[in-house]
């Protein structure tokens, strides 16, 4: 089977069955979870401090998910009003856009202490249209300009992504950098077929002192990746003990989400079904 993003464009491949197919797969809630971890540590935020992130290419909140366990405020953005409508039905904490990255963000300058991507700009490399402003150079560039805007001085961006070639890393690096970014390609596991993992470290300012991080090393990092979510369970039930969990938030909750959004003049708001407010499946 040939990769999502060459089979249809992603409002459309993303529709209401396989956005609830995707959202359900543990197999997909793992991987993605992994790869929002390890975007984290990419990120070096300073510990224990507030942060507001960005989520690009939000999708359902698989990735929004862990950064609300991790305690921080974020926005996301995605194309496909299937994939958000999920997200809203899950409860996530993050605010959400309907947009698309290719026609760049209008966040204010230096709104963001930091921005993770989880399986999305590979998306960006697939012409929507054949109108010569929509040719993926010209997507890239938008998304990269205005993504540096939105970020302030210094902080970074984390963006995990599946190029085909490396030709498609060098065009995407050589955009970010034309957008004023510093930083490089990080690759996890180089020599493991199943597990390699591409990551594009983008630095806002610092003149030039951040150093590009080192790819994780190895061929099998099952083990790795187990000790990683047993980590991640001690870390939940800690917060459910400190008391510093998210409570499950109720369908008056949600209710009341939408009706902001609608008051905000969103049009994409999901209308209220017999789903809305339904519990949420535990991970474990
Ligand atoms: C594989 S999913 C990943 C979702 C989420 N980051 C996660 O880790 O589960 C890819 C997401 O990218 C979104 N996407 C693709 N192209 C996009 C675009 N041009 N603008 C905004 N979102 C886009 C899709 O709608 C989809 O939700």
């Amino acid at each position: 089977m040939s990769r999502p993003e060459l089979q249809a464009p992603p409002e459309i491949y993303y529709g209401d069955i396989e956005a609830k197919k995707y959202t359900n797969n543990s197999r997909i809630q793992q991987i993605q979870a992994d790869m929002t971890y390890r975007a984290l540590e990419l990120l070096n935020l300073p510990p224990d401090e507030p942060a507001f992130l960005l989520d690009i290419g939000c999708g359902s909140g698989l990735s929004g998910e862990i950064l609300d366990d991790e305690g921080y405020t974020w926005v996301g953005v995605d194309v496909a009003p299937s994939m958000l409508e999920v997200a809203l039905e899950r409860e996530v904490e993050g605010d959400l856009f309907l947009q698309d990255i290719g026609q760049g963000f209008g966040f204010r300058p230096g709104s963001f202490d930091g921005a993770i991507s989880i399986s999305v700009i590979q998306w960006l490399l697939n012409a929507e249209t054949s109108h010569p402003t929509s040719s993926p150079p010209h997507r890239l560039a938008r998304f990269f300009t205005t993504l540096h805007s939105a970020l302030r001085n210094p902080s970074r961006a984390i963006l995990q992504f599946y190029p085909t070639s490396d030709d498609q890393i060098q065009l995407i690096t050589s955009i970010a950098q034309k957008a004023g970014f510093g930083g490089g390609v990080v690759v996890d596991y180089p020599n493991s077929k199943k597990a390699r993992k591409v990551f594009l470290c983008l630095f806002v300012g610092s003149g030039g002192a951040q150093q590009v991080p080192k790819g994780l090393e190895g061929e099998s990092p099952e083990e790795e990746e187990r000790a990683k979510f047993e980590k991640r369970r001690e870390r939940i039930k800690k917060r459910e003990k400190d008391g510093k969990r998210k409570s499950i938030k109720g369908k008056d909750w949600i209710l009341k989400k939408k009706e902001l959004y609608r008051q905000r003049g969103k049009e994409s708001v999901p209308r209220d079904s017999k789903f809305t407010g339904r519990k949420r499946k535990p991970v474990f």
